[in-house]
């Protein structure tokens, strides 16, 4: 198992003695996408928010490439190679895309050429954004400001990726762009971690599954144990109340 990013045994409060994870135990493994799946409330942006720096620890910790980065800031963590998408938009719509883009180029902001290279590399791989680098974000469909987001993730080429309901309210055509995006970053080298309330799209993307409920591990298998109709798959079924199709 080659894990790159893990928690182990994770217990986190926003304020207060209200833990909201609760020894909670997640591996992300090297160019996979491992799912994170679970009700309202059950903690699966905490979760992101917590590999990445944002929510100290009352206990447990965190490994990044085998060292344990548990008192690491956010910026420090970015500057190991770990990208974050938040789950809410995270642009600044009056700016233009790349504005938006050149503030993802912060921890290496000094290096002008590479600023210049990793945008270019971006306008490459999304190539609308080149056509709109202007335009103001707050113009641009839902769809394009996703992409704005994984461009401007992209921009410190990172190792880890994190992803916090990457396609929703969009419409189905671009979440299916989206979906083929994910799994061309774990094809490609990434690690990805990915939080999705669409249970079947998360399940058809990741290599691996974790189901949370209330802040707690309840579940968790492979793609294939849960594609073959194992316990899990019906487990999820009745549990969230959600229909297999
Ligand atoms: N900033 C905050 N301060 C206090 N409690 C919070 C805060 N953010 C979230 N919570 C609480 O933490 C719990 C987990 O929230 P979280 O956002 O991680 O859930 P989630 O699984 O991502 O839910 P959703 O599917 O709605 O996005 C919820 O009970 C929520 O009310
Ligand atoms: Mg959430």
């Amino acid at each position: 198992m080659d894990s790159v990013l893990s928690l182990n045994d994770v217990t986190v409060a926003y304020h207060g003695d209200i833990t909201i994870l609760n020894n909670v135990n997640i591996q992300a493994r090297r160019g996979s996408v491992t799912g994170i799946i679970g009700p309202n409330g059950a903690g699966k942006s905490t979760v992101l928010k917590t590999m990445f720096g944002f929510l100290p620890l009352r206990s447990g910790n965190i490994q990044l490439d085998g060292k344990d980065i548990s008192r690491e800031h956010a910026n420090t963590r970015a500057k190991a190679g770990v990208a974050f998408v938040p789950q809410n938009r995270s642009l600044f719509g009056d700016l233009s895309v790349e504005d938006n883009l050149m503030l993802g180029c912060w921890p290496f902001r000094h290096d002008k050429a590479l600023v210049q290279e990793r945008i270019t590399s971006v306008y490459d791989r999304f190539p609308i954004l080149a056509q709109k680098r202007k335009d103001p974000v707050s113009s641009m469909s839902g769809g394009q400001q996703r992409f704005v987001e994984f461009g401007r993730a992209l921009l410190i080429k990172p190792s880890v990726i994190l992803l916090d309901e990457p396609t929703a309210m969009l419409a189905p055509k671009i979440s299916k762009e989206i979906y083929r995006l994910i799994r061309e970053f774990a094809e490609g080298g990434m690690t990805v971690v990915l939080v999705d309330q669409n249970v079947r799209r998360c399940a058809e993307v990741s290599d691996y599954l974790y189901i949370l409920e209330l802040g707690r591990n309840k579940a968790e298998g492979s793609h294939e144990e849960f594609e073959q109709g194992s316990g899990l798959r019906d487990m999820v079924a009745s549990w969230m109340d959600y229909k297999i199709d």
